[in-house]
């Protein structure tokens, strides 16, 4: 086995901190940012993955996994200027392999679920493996979050960032073409993690690729007394099986209507349908914007981190999910068991099943075309 090498680049960030006060007082050791590389194991072949630690200049760190293209920890600032983990996770990538709800996970060729595995493209029907039955769920068996990504750090103007690429092969997971992908995770000087995706085919196939950090702001316990906000008037109802019925439902009168901030706990339990569905919340919003247009989508914040986390996409859509299948069998990172509810996903996206509903914008991407879905999640603080 080669030696493993632990890197660090450190740029020295005179430009950076000229615009940031706190470290400009005199006798303080000027804080760089800087990218370290460390070794994460191997995965079932036995290649080594690798981990990368991001850090800006004011102590952020993203930690982003090649296997993967996992977030496996984001370190940001409470209201007391203290720096804690905010996503769920694991330790090592073992246990990532092993069993994982999508950690921090890359998500593709299509996220979300496909209805009965089932789509029909330019009068050819493709099928895929119904891994969350009866539907197809994030990509299938072997998604993008469960494969090796080529990593390529570089330290640019907007923070350290950290380039993924990966070919999906015509045919793998069931999809048409060969889809060249590329992720670039930047972590900006004013502590948002940014993802920007871009995709290009060979054949016409269905893209939607997205991010599944599970969130929780105060790094404990449950999320039900998170306050939301979202910026949508309608939502898109589900079946029983949280297929899409087609239906744009206005959120007026409901309990998936956040345009007020509201706890998540405050209505989670209410009788109703779609929550009985989802378990809780799992659905998608249509966010009040034109699609392709970047815009704010939701804003997060605890009471007692004082944490603030605002998410914003050019996407139509965004899948708030609220961890409801977490059930206490799992234990990530420092021996926290993830207990029901114990994390939340804001997932923008194109909406649930769109290959499937004429309806919805289109995730058809032809030969020729540029993929790009940009998800910004800036974190903040206020007392
Ligand atoms: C998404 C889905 C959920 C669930 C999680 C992973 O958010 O919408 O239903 O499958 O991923 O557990």
């Amino acid at each position: 086995m080669k030696k493993q090498i632990l890197m660090v680049l450190a740029v020295a960030s005179a430009s950076i901190l000229a615009g940031c006060s706190d470290n400009n007082s005199p006798g303080k050791s000027a804080a760089k940012d800087s990218i370290t590389e460390a070794p994460f194991g191997a995965d079932s072949t036995g290649a080594p993955v690798k981990l990368f630690t991001l850090r800006n200049a004011s102590g952020a760190e993203a930690t982003i996994s090649s296997y993967g293209g996992l977030v496996t920890s984001l370190k940001m600032p409470d209201k007391d200027g203290k720096f804690g983990d905010v996503v769920l996770g694991y330790d090592n990538v073992a246990a990532y392999i092993k069993d994982t709800p999508y950690f921090g996970a890359l998500i593709g060729r299509y996220g979300n679920r496909i209805a009965k595995g089932k789509f029909t493209l330019d009068g050819k029907e493709y099928t895929l493996a119904t891994n969350n039955f009866p539907n197809a769920l994030h990509g299938g068996l072997k998604g993008f979050d469960k494969v090796m990504w080529t990593a390529k750090s570089a330290q640019t103007a907007d923070g350290p960032s950290l380039e993924l690429t990966y070919v999906s092969k015509d045919g793998e997971e069931g999809y048409p073409g060969n889809l060249s992908v590329k992720a670039v995770y930047t972590l900006t000087e004013d502590n948002a993690l940014k993802l920007e995706y871009t995709a290009t085919t060979d054949k016409a196939t269905v893209v939607n690729l997205t991010h599944h950090s599970y969130f929780n702001l105060a790094g404990k316990g449950d999320i039900l007394n998170h306050t939301v906000m979202i910026t949508a008037d309608k939502f898109t109802p589900v079946d029983s099986t949280l297929i899409p019925t087609g239906e744009l439902k206005p959120v007026e009168g409901t309990p998936f209507d956040f345009r007020t901030p509201t706890t998540i706990g405050a209505r989670i339990g209410q009788d109703d349908e779609q929550l009985k569905f989802g378990k809780g919340y799992d659905h998608n919003w249509v966010i009040n914007k034109p699609a392709g247009q970047m815009g704010l989508m939701a804003r997060v914040s605890e009471p007692t981190s004082g944490r603030v986390l605002e998410v914003s996409s050019d996407e139509p859509g965004l899948q708030f999910y609220s961890g409801n299948f977490l059930d206490g069998t799992l234990t990530g990172k420092g021996g926290w068991v993830y207990q029901f509810r114990n994390g939340f996903c804001m997932e923008p996206q194109h909406f649930p099943d769109s290959p499937n509903q004429p309806n919805f914008p289109s995730v058809v991407l032809k030969p020729g075309e540029t993929y790009h879905n940009t998800i910004v999640y800036k974190f903040s603080f206020q007392h």
